[in-house]
């Protein structure tokens, strides 16, 4: 008999369901509990593999010492009430493949367990991570029908991180002086802005030279191909999951962090009815505020063209779906 249970020692404590338990869901697991931030259910389709990780992880707080739960299932009726829901399920991409390729079977997934999930947590916010990120979000919406600003996808947080390890990398300088921001879709299309983007509040173009960023801007935008013509047996995990620890912590700690999303546009940006990055203020009711930054023609000339491509493959998604 146990002399008291967690929940009588701690209270109440939020709760995060981790749909697909790949090297993303997991190592953002491991973070969510060794950060003491939330308990963890971890869901995947696979029966053992969410049960087996919990367990490995529910092992290793002897060692990491905080007081979180994780509990792995394939039901989603073990995840009722949780606070966040984060969709990492689907296919990841293989060498050579774009992102879109994805789109048909990872479509299919992410409707289909944001539904499932949101039944028995309706008053979750969604945060989704499955590629094409900017389409999976909006059909994460659609099928969901949750309140825009409850829907958030992670990207922009990923691509920002790549942009500032290159420019830190570049200078020899600490990362923690760095600060960077990607805009527009997770993909070659992104809009990576070094107008924005400084060293300790220098902006990068006074310190870098126009060929060079020009480099570091299109590394940033094949960062997630990089490491997969590297791996050759796998994408980037580590980058992402911190990305999304990022953005769950800001959520449940309700910070109002300046970072950019793929959140829900009406007119922002000169854009409408489409998930695209955007910078975003995060709290505890999710996107709390898309800021307009003042772009110049080219950069507006960017961000539209990666929000074409999206909105063509929300409508290739869509039509994918119906047959
Ligand atoms: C990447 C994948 C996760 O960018 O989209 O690494």
């Amino acid at each position: 008999m146990p002399i008291a249970s967690t929940s009588q020692l701690l209270g109440y404590s939020p709760r995060v369901t981790i749909i697909g338990v790949g090297k993303v869901g997991s190592t953002l697991a491991q973070q969510i509990g060794e950060k003491n931030l939330a308990d963890v259910v971890l869901l995947d389709e696979v029966e053992g593999l969410p049960q087996g990780l919990a367990l490995d992880l529910m092992e290793a707080k002897g060692i990491s010492l905080h007081s979180r739960q994780f509990i792995g299932t394939t039901n989603y009726a073990d995840t009722a009430g949780s606070d966040i829901v984060v969709i990492t399920a689907g296919q990841p991409r293989k060498p050579g493949m774009s992102r879109d390729e994805l789109l048909k079977t990872n479509a299919k997934i992410v409707v289909e367990t944001a539904k499932n999930a949101i039944a028995y947590s309706p008053n979750a916010i969604l945060i989704v991570v499955t590629n094409p990120l900017d389409v999976m979000t909006y059909l994460a919406w659609q099928a969901t029908q949750l309140p825009t600003q409850r829907v958030i996808g992670m990207a922009g947080v990923l691509d920002s991180a790549r942009f500032q390890a290159f420019v830190a990398m570049e200078l020899g300088v600490s990362i923690a002086d760095v600060r960077a921001i990607v805009l527009g879709s997770h993909g070659d299309l992104m809009v990576p802005l070094p107008r924005y983007s400084t060293v300790n509040g220098i902006p990068i173009t006074e310190l870098i030279d126009a060929a060079t960023i020009d480099r570091l801007v299109e590394r940033t935008r094949k960062g997630g191909a990089e490491i997969v013509e590297l791996m050759q047996t796998g994408s980037a995990y580590f980058a992402p999951a911190a990305s999304t620890y990022l953005m769950v912590e800001a959520i449940l700690l309700n910070q109002s962090r300046l970072v950019p999303v793929a959140a829900y546009l009406q007119g922002e940006y000169g854009l409408h009815d489409i998930f695209i990055g955007v910078p975003t203020l995060i709290g505890a009711s999710g996107v709390e505020q898309i800021l307009e930054l003042k772009l110049t023609n080219a950069e507006i000339s960017a961000l539209h063209l990666a929000a074409q491509q999206v909105k063509q493959n929300i409508e290739q998604a869509r039509s994918l779906l119906a047959n």
